[in-house]
């Protein structure tokens, strides 16, 4: 039987390049694009069916930051399959990033220039707004909408005898101090994006220990520092571009800078290849790229067990 994949931004930078892989991997596939724009969406398709002739690819309207279009794109998910193999919870924003001149300058010249290079810790804020449904656009794009997506698609991702996978794309800036239950969707602070990929990593902790015995399991990956129209929020392009020979130096050291979204899928990619039953729930998988540009995985701890336990009032096993 056709296995059937839904990726939620799916018409640029990671999300695409993980569909090309996806392709490569399992041309038999039923992919589905699930984006917010249909034309950039139908010229994802185009460009896929390019190099996969004969690969069935559709498409389905999303935008995660509008619940009334989340439950409307459930709805049309639910009358065309009557079960989803895989959901790679994609799509994502950090709108408006402000580098912190002043906290690079300082962590240049620290014990953790590594560590802020490779997380972006402390150096960039966000200015968030209020959707339509009068949540924080971040919080309902990155965590909530897709949440919600989760919840409706349940008939087509919990079959105990079928396994499925949700798999989020979180960040390696997802940050514990920048997280509280009491402002989860982080309208006092200015750091939303790393609030809600820290709040992903929770979310995905709890998904397992709720639906594992349904046959959903929920992980989360950080696909490194990757060239796409989100970094190119942060700095401009010619930016990036007279900075590739440092970053190529960089990579010997720190191998997040992954730098190319077909580096950055190797995570998504390799969870694609694992029956879900053996992966530790616990885990970050990092895609990771060497400095002589080998791609390889790396399970991390992206939570403090402590922490989910005190969130949640769960104990998971470990
Ligand atoms: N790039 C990095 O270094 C990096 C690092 C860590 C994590 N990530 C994560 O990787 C994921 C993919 O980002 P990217 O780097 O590939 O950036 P990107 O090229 O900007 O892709 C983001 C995708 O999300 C879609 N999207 C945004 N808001 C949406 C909404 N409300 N509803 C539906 N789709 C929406 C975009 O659609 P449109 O084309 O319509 O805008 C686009 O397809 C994000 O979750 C991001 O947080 C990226």
């Amino acid at each position: 039987m056709k296995k059937v994949v839904v990726v939620t931004g799916a018409s640029s930078g990671i999300g695409l390049a993980l569909c090309e892989r996806l392709l490569s991997e399992d041309e038999e596939l039923h992919l589905c694009l699930a984006c917010r724009n249909l034309a950039k969406a139908e010229a994802a398709r185009v460009t896929l069916l390019s190099s996969h002739p004969t690969a069935e690819i559709t498409l389905v309207q999303i935008d995660v930051s509008n619940l009334r279009s989340v439950f409307q794109a459930s709805r049309e998910l639910k009358q065309r399959f009557e079960r989803l193999d895989y959901l790679y919870l994609n799509a994502g924003i950090m709108p408006n990033p402000q580098l912190n001149l002043k906290a690079l300058f300082y962590g240049l010249f620290s014990r953790n220039i590594f560590h802020m290079f490779s997380t972006a810790e402390g150096l960039l804020t966000q200015d968030d707004k209020v959707t339509v449904d009068g949540l924080q656009e971040v919080f309902e794009t990155n965590v909530f909408g897709h949440f919600i997506l989760i919840r409706e698609l349940e008939p087509l991702l919990c079959h105990p005898d079928i396994p499925s996978q949700v798999i989020w794309t979180s960040s390696s800036n997802a940050k514990k101090s920048n997280f509280t239950l009491e402002d989860f969707q982080h309208v006092k602070g200015h750091e939303p994006y790393s609030s809600s990929k820290y709040a992903t990593d929770l979310l995905s902790l709890a998904l397992n220990r709720n639906f594992n015995q349904q046959g959903l399991y929920s992980s989360v990956v950080c696909p490194g520092v990757v060239m796409t129209n989100l970094t190119y929020g942060i700095l401009p392009p010619f930016i990036w571009k007279l900075l590739i020979p440092f970053i190529f130096l960089l990579r010997f050291f720190i191998n997040s800078f992954t730098s190319t979204p077909y580096n950055g899928t190797e995570a998504l990619l390799w969870l694609f290849r694992q029956k879900p039953e053996f992966l530790n729930p616990l885990t970050k998988y990092h895609s990771l790229t060497t400095g002589l540009g080998h791609n390889y995985v790396s399970p991390q701890k992206p939570v403090p067990q402590t922490h989910y336990e005190n969130v949640t009032g769960n104990h998971i096993q470990a």
